[in-house]
């Protein structure tokens, strides 16, 4: 039977061939087949890693996807998420995280709270996490020694690690920058003082980045930084901030596009100091801006109104989960009826439905520079 079907289909088969061989060879490069992916950041790519060093943002975060509290700062995936399955691979486990972690495909490296700069107020007292850009490239520097010593022992927990060459083959994805920027705003740093900040903080970013490549990194899918101007927690506690036509904060999201003009400058050099490396840029702040500017489009309303929250004209009152005392009585400051229908889930971070339209933007390669899809990050043009 199963000969007579093989048989059947040989004309097909051939013709096939016959038409791949006919092609001018512009296929002639296959899809990156990554065995791993390792990633670095902040809130943007945390799978929980802030979650697993603290604790977890309360319910109802990851009520759409995961229906509990995983430490991602969402409804449900994020980008990450989205990065990870598209090469059928699992959601990266964070490298703080002791309890049920494999790390065969690769480790999560990102907090959210992360800053490329030393952070001078850390969790828990300040606002910010431990975990630097510094530090995360340090953990993965010792997360490649340990596990080559357990892969050497052999055992269970062998195969919980990746294999020796994923670390070459593998996909490193970055996305940080923006606390360094918010902290300068939220500080008493007038909007000049934190773009003077840009040039350093993008310095400090591509010697890391470096550093990483020494260790044997190839392949960088870097994220740019997203419009913080048009966050409702910048709209709330900068209320006389210069709004562009849209409604978004125009200075703040200056900032945002100094830095990334800078981000990928740094990264058109580095692309040829490092003549082994596929270095991606990856415009985020494109796809993030056109939600805002078009919701309807994305099928979203209220784009400046956070989906969770209480209170004030954008619903951030008070913090997506927290128990507050509203006329005397007790309440939980919810997430709306259709975390679908919103950009923002908490004010800060995208809804699971936002952070899939911008992936499904991203991964096209059509805003990144050079312009290569996701599934081919491994090569350099
Ligand atoms: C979601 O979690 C709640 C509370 O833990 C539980 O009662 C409910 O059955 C869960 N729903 C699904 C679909 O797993
Ligand atoms: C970890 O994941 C890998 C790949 O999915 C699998 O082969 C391995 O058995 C897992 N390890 C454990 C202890 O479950
Ligand atoms: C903020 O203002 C205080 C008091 O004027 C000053 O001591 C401090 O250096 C300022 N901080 C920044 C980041 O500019
Ligand atoms: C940030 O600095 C750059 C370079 O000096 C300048 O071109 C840009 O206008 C500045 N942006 C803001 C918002 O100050
Ligand atoms: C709380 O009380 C004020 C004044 O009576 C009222 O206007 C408001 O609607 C009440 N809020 C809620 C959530 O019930």
């Amino acid at each position: 039977m199963a000969r007579i079907e093989l048989s059947r289909h040989m004309p097909l088969v051939t013709l096939i061939v016959l038409v791949l061989c006919t092609t001018p060879p512009i296929f002639a490069s296959t899809h990156c087949d990554f065995p791993a992916i390792f990633s670095f950041g902040a809130s943007n790519v945390d799978t929980g890693g802030l979650a697993a060093a603290f604790r977890a943002p309360p319910s109802p975060y990851g009520q759409t996807y995961f229906n509990r509290s995983t430490g991602r700062f969402s409804d449900g995936r994020i980008i990450i998420d989205f990065i990870a399955q598209s090469f059928r691979l699992p959601y990266p486990s964070p490298y703080l995280n002791s309890l049920g972690s494999n790390f065969t495909h690769g480790a999560n490296f990102a907090t959210a709270g992360s800053t490329i700069n030393i952070p001078t107020s850390i969790l828990p007292k300040g606002i910010l996490s431990p975990f630097s850009l510094q530090i995360q490239y340090i953990q993965f520097k010792d997360f490649i020694s340990k596990t080559k010593l357990i892969r050497d022992q052999g055992g269970v927990f062998a195969t919980l690690v990746p294999k020796e060459d994923y670390f070459s083959k593998a996909l490193y994805v970055f996305d940080i920058g923006q606390n360094d920027l918010t902290i300068g705003f939220f500080g008493n740093k007038t909007i000049q003082q934190v773009n003077a900040t840009v040039p350093d903080l993008v310095n400090n970013y591509i010697e890391n980045i470096k550093n990483i490549y020494n260790l044997g990194a190839r392949s960088f899918w870097i994220h740019s930084t997203g419009p913080k101007g048009c966050a409702p927690v910048i709209l709330a506690n900068f209320p006389s901030a210069i709004k562009d036509s849209y409604g978004c904060a125009k200075q703040y999201n200056e900032v945002s596009q100094y830095f990334n003009l800078k981000l990928k400058e740094a990264l058109a050099q580095l692309r040829s100091d490092l003549p082994l490396a596929a270095i991606t840029y990856v415009d985020i702040y494109s796809p993030k801006y056109s939600l805002f500017t078009n919701p309807k489009k994305y099928g979203f309303e209220l784009p400046y109104v956070a989906c969770c929250g209480y209170g004030g004209e954008y619903n951030i009152g008070a913090g997506c989960g927290a128990t507050i005392n509203v006329n005397g009585t007790k309440i939980v400051a919810g997430s709306c009826k259709n975390p679908s229908t919103r950009i923002t889930w908490d004010g800060t971070h995208y809804t699971e439905a936002a952070n899939k339209i911008v992936f499904d933007q991203i991964s096209t390669g059509a805003f990144n520079d050079p312009p290569i899809s996701l599934d081919m990050a491994c090569y350099r043009k």
